[in-house]
């Protein structure tokens, strides 16, 4: 039989981070037999006793099976990772921490990452690609559309919209039924009460847009 493979893509904090989850759904589920971080360049020397290797490596090897998930921050980065592993038809999987309950009335898509301590209510829908880092309270009927990223603590009172790769920073908390446009960043520690349109930074309490998100690249 072949082996298989969690492929995780980066090697960074959040990679580690999520080799952690898949370790801890492993004891439960047995789903892999082995674990990969997949970076720019190729390593000898293992990120927490697991190997770094390239995308081409994990494209040329046929005799394992390969399902991915990719920990990396920068929206831009995640967005064309994922295009990639869609166009070479590569298995992209979610990783749930196994104490979460999904109500439901509750929809998620494929590729998503729920960490532990997440509160996720009824009726919310998680597209495709979004992660959700741990401790976050995600309020009934929110939508987290495709790629958006919830950092750390986040809470998000009922109805809130996130659009889709846009990145909400650490410890932020949105008033009900606010809506987040696509690609933008709340920069950490924002109470957002108003709406914020697409391609904007907003920061600070209550959150303003500071910017045009120009460069996509979270700082
Ligand atoms: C919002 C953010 C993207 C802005 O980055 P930036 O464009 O490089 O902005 P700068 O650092 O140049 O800061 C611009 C101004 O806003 C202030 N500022 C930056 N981030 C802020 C924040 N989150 N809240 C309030 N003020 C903030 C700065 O102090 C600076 O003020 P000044 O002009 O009076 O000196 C960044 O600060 C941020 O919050 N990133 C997210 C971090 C995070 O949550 N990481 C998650 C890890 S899991």
């Amino acid at each position: 039989m072949k082996k298989r493979i969690l492929a995780v893509f980066g090697a960074g904090g959040l990679a580690r981070e999520l080799l952690e989850l898949a370790r801890i759904i492993n004891n439960k589920e047995n789903r892999w037999d082995d674990f990969l971080f997949v970076d720019k360049q190729s390593s000898d020397i293992s990120e927490n006793d697991t190997k770094i290797v390239t995308f081409e490596y994990i494209q040329d090897r046929k005799d394992i099976l390969i399902e991915a998930i990719v920990a990396i921050g920068q929206p831009l980065i995640r967005k064309r990772i994922y295009k990639e592993l869609e166009e070479k038809n590569i298995n992209i999987v979610s990783l749930i921490h196994p104490d979460i309950v999904i109500p439901k009335s509750t929809k998620i898509g494929n590729g998503v990452v729920i960490q532990s301590g997440c509160f996720i209510s009824c009726n919310v829908i998680i597209e495709d690609y979004v992660y959700i880092q741990p401790n976050c309270n995600i309020g009934h009927d929110v939508v987290l559309k495709k790629g958006c990223m919830i950092s750390g603590l986040g809470n998000l009172a009922g109805a809130v919209v996130i659009g889709a790769f846009s990145f909400i920073g650490l410890s932020c908390a949105i008033k009900e039924g606010v809506s987040i446009g696509d690609n933008s960043i709340v920069g950490m520690g924002s109470i957002v009460f108003k709406d914020i349109p697409d391609e904007v930074i907003a920061l600070g309490n209550p959150a303003r847009g500071i910017a045009k998100n120009n460069d996509g690249i979270v700082r």
